[in-house]
């Protein structure tokens, strides 16, 4: 995985990635009560997390702005040093194929249409806020032609088909993924 502060992208490899298990069934892999019982209590957690999380941005407002902490003036610099980042990447012998990208935790898609549409011949995006999702659509409507599918759901719930993507890209969400869902995508995307 090549990375640089915010930005992490990963190549073309891909697998499935393990779903939140469901309590019910997981307790098979328990050696004792009391290991059920931690086990329990990650999944707990961990659904929490992204529940809070989820809340949180249900309330952030669909903008520039809203992506970036109220930092929406920086956006240009920040999507020039991913240029930048982007292009070191593809010096690379040999370069990974430009057809198509992920982009994750898309938000409303300011990183598709500054960086990855211009870059690549379809990008798909996942993002897990709904309203993300239709602003995405709708800001991203003149690039129809490569604009693919805006799945509306959460990283540690997606499995990308394998294969399929020549750039994951991953910017400003990967701190908002548990360690363990952090650890799948890198070991299992
Ligand atoms: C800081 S914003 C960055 C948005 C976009 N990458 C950008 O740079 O403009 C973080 C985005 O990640 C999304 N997000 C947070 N947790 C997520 C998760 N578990 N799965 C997918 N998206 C998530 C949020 O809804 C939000 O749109």
């Amino acid at each position: 995985m090549a990375s640089q502060k915010s930005d992490e992208s990963f190549t073309n490899s891909s697998s499935e990635i393990n779903e939140v298990a469901d309590p019910a069934n997981n307790n098979d892999h328990c050696r004792n009560d009391s290991e059920c019982s931690q086990v329990d209590d990650v999944i707990a957690d961990s659904k929490n997390y992204y529940n809070n999380a989820k809340t949180y941005w249900s309330n952030v407002s669909p903008t520039v702005d809203g992506m970036l902490g109220g930092f929406g003036s920086i956006s240009f610099i920040d999507i020039r040093g991913s240029e930048q980042f982007l292009k070191q990447l593809y010096k690379q012998k040999p370069a990974p194929g430009r057809k198509r990208a992920l982009d994750c935790g898309a938000g409303i898609g300011r990183i598709s249409k500054n960086l990855l549409l211009p870059w690549f011949d379809q990008v798909d995006l996942v993002e897990q806020d709904g309203q993300f999702c239709q602003t995405a659509r709708t800001e991203l409507a003149d690039f129809s032609s490569k604009l693919g599918t805006v799945f509306n759901a959460g990283l540690q719930d997606f499995s990308p088909e394998e294969g399929r993507y020549d750039i994951i890209w991953a910017q400003w969400v990967l701190g908002h993924l548990t360690d363990e869902d952090t650890d799948s995508l890198g070991e299992e995307w």
